[in-house]
Parts: C-alpha cells; sequence; structure tokens
C-alpha cells in the first residue's frame, strides 16, 4: 500500500470527451467459455472503429498471456483477474475510448466491484453496459472449439467454468444476447441499438 501519495486532478471527463469527440465506456462481456464473448466483441470492436470511435478489445485468453500471466483458474485469481481488468477498462474509459472486454468473470460480486469501480462520488460516473453473452452449457460443450470442455469432463482441467466450477448468471445485465439464437451480426446490431438509445454513440446521419 502506498503511502504519501496524492490525486492529481487533470482534465475533466467533459472536456477530454468533447475533444476525442466520443464518449469513453466500458462493454462487460460476460458469459461461459465458447459462449461467443470474444467473437461478438472482435466484430463490435471493429464496426466500432470503421464508425471512426476509439475502441480497445481486452480479451481473457490474451490478457492471461501478460498483465495476469501470474493468475490461475482458482477463485482468489479468478477474483484478482477481473479486479485488474476492471481497473484497465476503467483507465480505458476515462480516456474516452470504448473498452471492451471479454472474459467469463462468473462471480457475480466480481463484475459489481468492476461496476462499482466506474462509478463516482462526483457525479461523473463512467457508463458500465453488463453484455451477458447467454448460451446454454450444453451448446458451449457441443461446440467447444477448443476442446477445453473434453478435456474438463476428463478430469483434466480442474476448476472448469461451467462443468467443475460455477458461473453465476447475471440477474439484470443491460444487454442479454441468446447467443444460441442470433448470428453475429444480430448480436451486433443488438448492441449498437442500445448504445444509441442510451445516447453513447450517435447515429451516423443515413
Ligand atoms: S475468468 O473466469 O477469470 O474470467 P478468463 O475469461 O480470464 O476467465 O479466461 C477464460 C479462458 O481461459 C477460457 O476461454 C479458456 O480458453 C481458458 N481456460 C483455461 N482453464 C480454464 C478453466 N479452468 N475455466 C475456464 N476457462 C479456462
Amino acid at each position: 500500500m502506498a503511502t504519501n501519495i496524492t490525486w492529481h486532478e487533470g482534465l475533466s471527463r467533459s472536456e477530454r470527451n468533447g475533444l476525442r469527440k466520443q464518449k469513453g465506456f466500458t462493454l462487460w462481456f460476460t458469459g461461459l467459455s465458447a459462449s461467443g464473448k470474444s467473437t461478438i466483441a472482435t466484430a463490435l470492436e471493429q464496426h466500432l472503429l470503421h464508425l471512426g470511435l476509439a475502441s480497445y478489445r481486452l480479451d481473457g485468453d490474451n490478457v492471461r498471456f501478460g498483465l495476469n500471466k501470474d493468475l490461475g483458474f482458482g477463485e482468489k485469481d479468478r477474483n484478482e483477474n477481473i479486479r485488474r481488468i476492471g481497473e484497465v477498462a476503467k483507465l480505458f474509459a476515462d480516456s474516452s475510448t470504448i473498452a471492451l472486454t471479454s472474459f467469463i468473470s462468473p462471480y457475480i460480486a466480481d463484475r459489481k466491484i468492476a461496476r462499482d469501480l466506474h462509478a463516482s462520488d462526483k457525479g461523473d460516473a463512467l457508463p458500465f453496459i453488463e453484455v451477458f453473452v447467454d448460451i446454454p452449457v450444453e451448446v458451449a460443450e457441443a461446440r467447444d472449439p477448443k476442446g477445453l470442455y473434453k478435456k474438463a469432463r476428463a478430469g483434466e482441467i480442474p476448476n472448469f467454468t461451467g462443468i467443475s466450477a460455477p458461473y453465476e448468471a447475471p440477474v439484470e445485465p443491460e444487454i442479454h444476447v441468446r447467443n444460441d439464437q442470433v448470428t453475429v451480426e444480430e448480436a451486433v446490431a443488438q448492441i449498437m441499438e442500445y448504445l444509441y438509445a442510451k445516447d453513447l454513440i450517435v447515429k451516423p446521419a443515413a
């Protein structure tokens, strides 16, 4: 715990948003492994970049090669994984960037911590939008693109979410994508409609 440090007040959020000509916020994707979080988040990131909006995706597998390479899949490590990503996403959002995170983030309490980090006592909270990428575990297991469910069933991967570790589904996510029923394009469109409706991004003139 550092002592003798003081917070340095820099630019205001509205000044930064004004100069960057966009609002910063976090789109927090949560769902089982193989639910399609990263596929949808990548397609959305590409779509947002095409619209000229600075966006960046933080991905569970990739971040575990670097920033979080010291963390495993026990409950405490997953807590710390999500806490760090919550902090990093907040920095991106504060820089007037659209942060997209795709982590299983299986615990309600951890996602709440990430959400609460984005709140502010100064009344200028950064929007935090939880996107539940929802598929039944049987469908995820049948898809199994990385063969991980198979290994988990064989007892080769301990604490595997949905098999031998819990997944706590969001109760009231801002966006609920039923990803066994929609295409990637439809999921992206659903999220874009939400962002337009909430005035988080401005609809381009037709
Ligand atoms: S989280 O639970 O801490 O949010 P995270 O999204 O970072 O997980 O990483 C999940 C990815 O790690 C999965 O998509 C899968 O590829 C891989 N993985 C390896 N071991 C496990 C495990 N025990 N449970 C879930 N995913 C695992």
